[in-house]
């Protein structure tokens, strides 16, 4: 995507190259509240220039707020003269505006989940591969620099062999009208494709593959349809083993979301960093102490060692990388392999919850 193009924003002005021209679809949930004003508008590589959501009210009010052009439709949108679209819509639609954006030659960047099915995501991976189009899954916690710091450690080998996760993600969601996470027929299902999703993701960043699962869901509070209740038992083609757990029943506040991994020679625990903040506190009990460490990990004494890398907003690395990733011609690091594979793991959880025994991937 290397060319120069005038007339940039219509003010007159040569663009530089390695710009991304980004349209939004589903402007005005996750997109208007993190992903437009801290990725897209900040990243130096990218560029709003339209939106489209069907409530038309809040998609005036966001290209307003962000200075792009508010689309009448979808297939406005993709008129629009853009490089690549964001995807932030109800899960139960990725699939079919993905179709389209490919069908229009556009780079794609999904949000979580891609699609509902393991079928859909491979639709939408046949899609964008035909029109030579990138796919990314929008797993933005694999950016936040903690888990990034804690991955850079497993690899160099500093928790020994590793042997066992725990990643948990829960918060309070009361019945609403409408919602689409409700209805497994708009998103899939509950608690577990929508946040616990995100905790496989990370933990198959730290210990690789899911080969097999077991796992229970439940409607332990909320009368809606999907399950508000999910706890997953994971095995790593590695042999690690990692229990997800992830809730729409419990009080935000009483969940601390945290991320624990240990290995044969310590653990990295953490608490608030899975989220969608770039905080959060990282410790590592590590049995090696003493070996030079980095002076990004200040020593608390017998309290293990603190981890606390410069944070980087997580939506912000990843739309940066997402565009580059197109300037450059390349897979986005968080590419729809990912997706593909969180589906997977997800249809074997859930076909485990329904059947009542372990379920290969
Ligand atoms: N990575 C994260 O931090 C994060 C956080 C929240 C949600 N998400 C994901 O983002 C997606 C959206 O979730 P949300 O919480 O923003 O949902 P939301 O319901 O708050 O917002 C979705 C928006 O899409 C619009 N919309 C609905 N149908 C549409 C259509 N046919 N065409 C265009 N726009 C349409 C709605 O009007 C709404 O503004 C989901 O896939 C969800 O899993 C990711």
């Amino acid at each position: 995507m290397n060319r120069a193009i005038t007339g940039f924003n219509g003010k007159g002005v040569n663009r530089m190259p390695e710009i991304i021209r980004w349209g939004v679809i589903g402007s005005g949930g996750i997109a208007r509240r993190r992903t437009i004003p801290e990725g897209i508008v900040p990243a130096e590589n990218a560029e709003l220039v339209a939106v489209y959501d069907t409530d038309q009210a809040v998609n005036l009010e966001v290209a307003r707020r962000f200075g792009a052009k508010a689309s009448g439709s979808l297939e406005q949108l993709l008129l629009e003269g853009i490089d690549a679209v964001y995807v932030a819509t109800p899960a139960g639609l990725h699939c079919e505006q993905t179709l389209a954006c490919a069908g229009a030659g556009k780079h794609v960047l999904c949000e979580k989940p891609l699609g509902l099915t393991v079928e859909q995501a491979e639709q939408m991976i046949a899609a964008c591969r035909r029109a030579k189009a990138a796919l990314g899954t929008a797993f933005m916690m694999r950016f936040h620099t903690r888990h990034l710091e804690a991955l850079r450690m497993i690899e160099e080998g500093r928790l020994g062999k590793p042997v066992y996760g725990r990643a948990q993600l829960s918060c309070w969601y009361p019945p609403l009208e409408g919602a689409w996470r409700q209805d497994p027929a708009s998103g899939g299902g509950g608690s577990l494709i929508d946040m616990g999703g995100h905790c496989i993701d990370l933990l198959e960043m730290f210990f690789g593959r899911v080969e097999k699962v077991s796992c229970f869901v439940n409607s332990s509070v909320h009368p809606y349809r999907s399950e508000d209740s999910a706890v997953a038992c994971l095995s790593f083609a590695g042999g690690a083993l990692a229990t997800v757990d992830t809730f729409f029943c419990i009080p935000d506040d009483a969940s601390r979301n945290v991320l624990e991994l240990y290995g044969s020679k310590g653990s990295i625990l953490a608490a608030g960093t899975i989220g969608q903040g770039d905080s959060g506190s990282m410790t590592a009990f590590l049995s090696e102490d003493g070996a030079g460490y980095d002076a990004a990990q200040a020593r608390a004494g017998g309290q293990g060692m603190i981890i606390s890398p410069e944070p980087v907003n997580t939506y912000y690395a990843e739309i940066r990388e997402f565009s580059q990733a197109v300037i450059d011609g390349r897979e986005p690091s968080t590419g729809a392999d990912l997706g593909l594979q969180s589906q997977r793991v997800l249809a074997a959880c859930y076909q485990s919850a329904r059947s009542g025994k372990a379920v290969a991937v």
